[in-house]
């Protein structure tokens, strides 16, 4: 198996907004390294762990074998309500989403995540579906232009599209990272990131329909989440935060019409409590120790005992 080491984001947090305890069936929706879902089976919560990733997967299940009950499965959270439904629950007592890649994932340059090293032009979380390589190549400029500009916020989005499309070669993380440094004026280039970060998100992004599968979790919720269950979601860019902060906004029964209107036509009611104000952020502690919890935002949300 795998040696799969990933440091989880705010930890502590989670466990006290997830509150594990004998009787609990917690959702992992990111299953990941596992690190999240053994502090919640440790708790003495029932886990069912889900990743895409069949790596994640043995490893996750390697750290909960210990715990009785709990589960890991190759499953996009996309499905969840289904396969709570599959496993005969009515619904959980409390989600994790910890979106993103994990630092796995990204530290192995076969799996072609990283322009650090060079791998492959893959990008994929599991093995089905089309690579990086592949969309690049069916994308015309234009499309590649409007990718990088809506799912990278990159600003020189028109440039790179060209450079990419006009590249001898594109085969490999080193070829996509060449063709965006040869697009971006040197004098451009972000002082604390990468300059091909944007672009490589995005492509992530879009090969793996993160979005799509974060707006499925979030519209199925209400129906995942038996009442006073609890979700957790840590973003680590504002594309996937301003989601998560709409839907637990409309969930919390926040009316979204627009001030104009005299009354409220939009049917906002109230069947959740957030249970932070704002965004909880990682100590300084963490974000010294661990570069990735520097860019992490946990909202969380609670369904109310009357709710359906
Ligand atoms: C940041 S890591 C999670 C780390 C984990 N919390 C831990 O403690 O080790 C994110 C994981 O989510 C998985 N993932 C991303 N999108 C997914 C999806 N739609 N369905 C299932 N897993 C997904 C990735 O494969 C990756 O393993």
């Amino acid at each position: 198996m795998e040696d799969f080491s990933h440091q989880p984001v705010m930890l502590t947090e989670v466990v006290s907004l997830l509150q594990p305890a004998a009787g609990k069936i917690l959702l992992d929706g990111t299953a990941g390294g596992g690190g999240h879902a053994e502090a919640l089976a440790r708790g003495g919560a029932r886990v069912v762990a889900l990743d895409r990733d069949p790596a994640a997967v043995d490893a996750a299940s390697a750290r909960l074998r210990p715990f009785p009950g709990c589960v890991v499965l190759r499953r996009d959270y996309a499905d969840a309500l289904d396969v709570v439904a599959s496993l005969g629950l009515d619904a959980v007592d409390g989600a994790l989403l910890d979106l993103g890649v994990s630092s796995v994932q990204l530290d192995r340059p076969e799996r072609g995540f990283s322009f650090r090293a060079d791998g492959p032009l893959d990008m994929r979380m599991g093995p089905e579906g089309e690579t990086a390589r592949e969309l690049i190549a069916r994308l015309d400029e234009r499309e590649l232009s409007t990718l990088l500009r809506e799912l990278g916020e990159e600003p020189f989005h028109g440039p790179i599209a060209r450079s990419v499309k006009r590249a001898d070669r594109m085969e490999t993380t080193g070829d996509l990272a060449a063709a965006v440094e040869r697009a971006v004026p040197r004098r451009a280039w972000p002082t604390r990131i990468h300059v091909a970060t944007r672009t490589f998100q995005a492509l992530r992004i879009a090969v793996n329909h993160e979005l799509d599968s974060l707006d499925a979790f979030l519209r199925d919720l209400p129906a995942l989440l038996r009442p006073r269950g609890r979700a957790a979601i840590i973003s680590f860019h504002s594309l996937e935060d301003r989601r998560v902060k709409r839907r637990f906004e409309e969930l919390r029964g926040r009316c979204s019409c627009p001030p104009r209107l005299p009354t409220c036509v939009c049917g906002a009611r109230a069947g959740f409590r957030p249970l932070a104000r704002k965004a909880v952020t990682a100590g300084e502690a963490e974000r010294l120790g661990n570069p990735r919890a520097r860019s992490a935002k946990l909202r969380a949300i609670e369904k109310l005992p009357e709710a359906a």
